[in-house]
């Protein structure tokens, strides 16, 4: 089924164009567009960025954005999808699209069923219909959709498993991997493995050690950022990203607050996705120059200043702090779309700066300034 010639057959489409210390400065080509890494991904579940139009999204600088395999097939489902010919038709966006496998959703939804060597049972709380996701019909489905990089499905188990459970999901993402491999996909999308592991360090080392040997386009880093400490997120990543081949994408997957990005990026990685400045937005906070800012504080009632004075995006150009305090206080809809516009130009502008701090060699300032700016991670 598999329409693509072997690896070394191939072109490759991840070449990178310089190094500071792990970190990289890369470029990866997809079938909508090559693209600058590290990169930012903004998610978009149900076919869209909340809040976002596609023209807008373009605007403020996204190349890339995640949707879900599992969620679309669901709501609206395939045959709506395949109608119109593909997601990015669906969703009127001609950049990229990652989609994930399901897998992470065995761990996020209540209704998740049981998961079995053959595949994971959801069922569904509205109508108790049933979906059995093997890691073939998780291919099938973002073949269907067109994506532009395709994730295999795997097992992300909690963090707090024991080495038992974290060894049996590790060894299950490894067969699902081979089995998604061999279901192959489209020519010209990129399929990406996902290492697991746990939260012990061996397992990680040998899950990235055992896909790497595999014919994948790129390596993503599993089951983190579910609520760990972050020193523990970045040795635990760490140990994942030591054994991963040098020259293929590794891709950060559910993390991408300012802190989070510009920690990774230092040991290597190249992606990230998150809900974190969308989601923000939705609860009336900014990112900014000076760090986050919940709007909604009654501080900013009278506040002429726009957002984030050194931001020029077109909702600091044009609106005050005190109105979208009184946005917020009123719970209109436009705050909430004013900030998501705000927080994602804020959140491309910055990984163009992480990127230009890697081709003039400062990352680590930036990396030092970052952090007093953002004392946790979140996100
Ligand atoms: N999103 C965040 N973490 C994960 C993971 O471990 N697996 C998948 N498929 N998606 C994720
Ligand atoms: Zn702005």
């Amino acid at each position: 089924m598999s329409d693509r010639p072997p690896s070394n057959a191939r072109p490759s489409n991840f070449e990178i164009v310089c190094r500071t210390g792990c970190a990289r400065l890369g470029r990866l080509k997809t079938l909508h567009g090559t693209f600058e890494t590290p990169i930012f991904m903004p998610v978009g579940t149900n076919a869209n960025v909340k809040l976002m139009r596609s023209d807008d999204l373009k605007r403020v600088g996204a190349s890339i954005i995640l949707s879900n395999a599992y969620h679309v097939a669901v709501r609206p489902g395939l045959e709506v999808i395949e109608l119109h010919g593909g997601l990015h038709n669906f969703m009127a966006w001609d950049g990229g699209i990652l989609t994930d496998s399901g897998g992470f959703q065995m761990f996020s939804l209540k209704n998740f069923r049981k998961v079995s060597d053959e595949g994971v049972t959801f069922v569904s709380p509205y109508d108790g219909s049933k979906l059995f996701l093997t890691p073939e019909l998780s291919m099938d489905i973002q073949r269907t959709l067109g994506s532009d990089i395709v994730m295999v499905l795997d097992h992300c188990p909690p963090i707090d498993v024991g080495y038992t459970e974290a060894l049996d999901a590790t060894r299950r993402t490894h067969e699902w991997a081979e089995r998604c491999l061999k279901r192959g996909v489209k020519e010209g999308q990129l399929l990406f493995a996902i290492a697991q592991g746990g939260a012990f360090e061996d397992l990680r080392r040998a899950s990235a050690r055992y896909l790497s040997e595999k014919d994948f386009d790129g390596f993503a880093v599993g089951g983190l950022s579910l609520g760990e400490p972050f020193e523990m997120t970045l040795r635990l990543a760490h140990a994942t990203v030591s054994e991963l081949p040098d020259d293929r994408p590794r891709y950060f997957m559910g993390g991408g607050s300012p802190r989070t990005i510009i920690e990774l990026v230092a040991i290597g990685i190249d992606m990230f996705d998150s809900v974190y400045p969308t989601r923000l937005a939705r609860h009336g906070a900014a990112l900014t120059s000076e760090g986050r800012l919940n709007i909604k504080a009654s501080r900013y009632r009278k506040d002429l200043s726009p957002i984030d004075h050194r931001c020029d995006c077109l909702v600091c150009r044009n609106y005050t702090r005190s109105y979208i305090h009184h946005l917020l206080n009123r719970g209109e809809t436009l705050a909430g779309m004013l900030l998501t516009y705000h927080n994602l130009y804020y959140m491309f502008r910055f990984m163009e700066r992480v990127r230009e701090s890697i081709l003039n060699g400062t990352l680590e300032e930036m990396r030092r300034e970052v952090a007093e700016i953002y004392e946790e991670r979140r996100g």
